[in-house]
């Protein structure tokens, strides 16, 4: 199912129509290091995401973590995404009128900030939200009753990263019982992130393994009379193994839209996929066998390699050259003697290892114009943390 460019004529006239309303900024205003996306690529990725999802009867809820925009969740929606997966309460209250069905992916604790904040988006969006423990439910059901409303609750299970959920079936069915039976809340299902799993000796196997465990457990909770109608998984870098984990009625990848270093490591995606780059200038040549970029560990994220190997991102246009050291401001490309080497004041192209830390350090994307040699602007709402006031509020 997977197409190279953008086939869909109803999705690249809608892009189209979408990328007019964006404010334009001309090619000479533009200053590095600044991010640039690909539209058609990242249509064409929402696109293919969602082909390939649904020949095996899953949705796609896409994490917004990744863009952080509101334009950027249009597009996917217009490409067909099932709901959205958000892990911030800002990324709940930039999101909440574009859907209908959100998925807070992050347990709630109490705190009367926290607590009003969830409250607000419980009542701004059809919010379902994750818990992993007594505290967290009990903390959903006070915020649900605060909203005056019932919300649905999701049963975070861990399926072996180690990070957040529980790992057995008897606390499934707790959290799903107290969800279920307690006032404010329901319970609509369960969660489990395969984060462990990235690329790796034997993908298939793994992937095979927490299928086993989510089965388990859907079992376990079936027979106790709590069948879950959601049962909500997935990662870029498992993305082409979705459909090894029978039970999942969904996929909540996020870095495909744009794919990085990371990810075109695993089969996730290929050169062609890679619709984010940050552009960069070249500062410095006054140390041999190397040149300095202005894009430094403040507009690449100093994330290692999950790949395996150095280098905190590599030029688009020459793959095999690395970033092979980071300052703040600085890149460093250390050269070889008689191959490739860019001149002073050169542009070129980066690939950071993980692009959603990368997206997170920028002011706003720039697209690239169809229509003339210019930028479009998109802005990153969901950055930060603080609550967000609609500007049409
Ligand atoms: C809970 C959860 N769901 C989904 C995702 C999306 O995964 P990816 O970034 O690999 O697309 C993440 C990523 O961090 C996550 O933490």
């Amino acid at each position: 199912m997977k197409t190279d460019s953008l086939s869909d004529q109803r999705l690249a006239s809608t892009v189209t129509a979408m990328e007019r309303d964006l404010p334009r900024i001309p090619a000479n205003q533009v200053e590095t290091p600044v991010a640039v996306v690909d539209l058609r690529r990242a249509a064409t990725n929402a696109h293919n995401t969602v082909e390939r999802l649904a020949a095996h009867g899953l949705a796609w809820r896409p994490h917004v973590k990744t863009h952080k925009s509101r334009f950027m969740t249009r597009l996917q929606l217009a490409a067909g995404a099932r709901g959205l997966t958000v892990a911030t309460l800002r990324e709940a209250e930039v999101m909440a009128d574009l859907s209908h069905d959100l998925l807070l992916a992050h347990p709630p604790v109490p705190g009367r900030v926290r607590m009003e904040r969830l409250a607000g988006a419980l009542v701004a969006g059809n919010l379902t939200v994750a818990v992993d423990s007594p505290l967290s439910v009990r903390t959903l059901q006070a915020a649900a009753r605060e909203a005056g409303i019932t919300a649905p609750g999701a049963v975070e299970v861990d399926v072996g990263m180690g990070r957040a959920g529980v790992p057995t079936p008897e606390q499934a069915i707790r959290l799903a019982a107290d969800l279920s039976e307690g006032e404010g809340t329901s319970f609509r299902g369960i969660l489990f992130y395969p984060g462990h799993i990235r690329g790796g000796e034997d993908p298939e196997t793994e992937m095979r393994q927490v299928s086993a465990r989510v089965d388990r457990i859907v079992d376990a909770l079936t027979a106790a009379g709590l069948a879950p109608e959601m049962v909500s998984g997935g990662s870029t870098p498992t993305l082409h193994l979705s459909h090894l984990v029978e039970a999942a009625t969904e996929v909540r990848a996020g870095t495909c839209i744009f794919h990085d270093r990371d990810s075109v490591s695993t089969d996730a995606g290929g050169e062609e996929d890679l619709a984010y780059w940050i552009l960069s200038t070249v500062v410095s040549d006054a140390v041999p066998g190397q040149v300095v970029l202005d894009a430094g560990s403040k507009a690449l994220a100093k994330e290692a390699f999950r790949g395996g190997g150095p280098g905190f991102g590599r030029l688009l246009d020459h793959p095999g050259i690395l970033v092979d050291r980071l300052s703040e401001e600085h890149g460093i490309l250390e050269l070889e003697e008689g191959g490739w080497r860019p001149s002073l004041g050169q542009r070129v192209r980066i690939v950071p290892n993980h692009v959603c830390v990368s997206v997170n350090l920028q002011d706003q994307l720039l697209a690239v114009d169809q229509e003339g040699d210019g930028f479009r602007v998109i802005s990153l709402e969901a950055r930060g943390r603080l609550p967000w006031q609609s500007p049409s509020n």
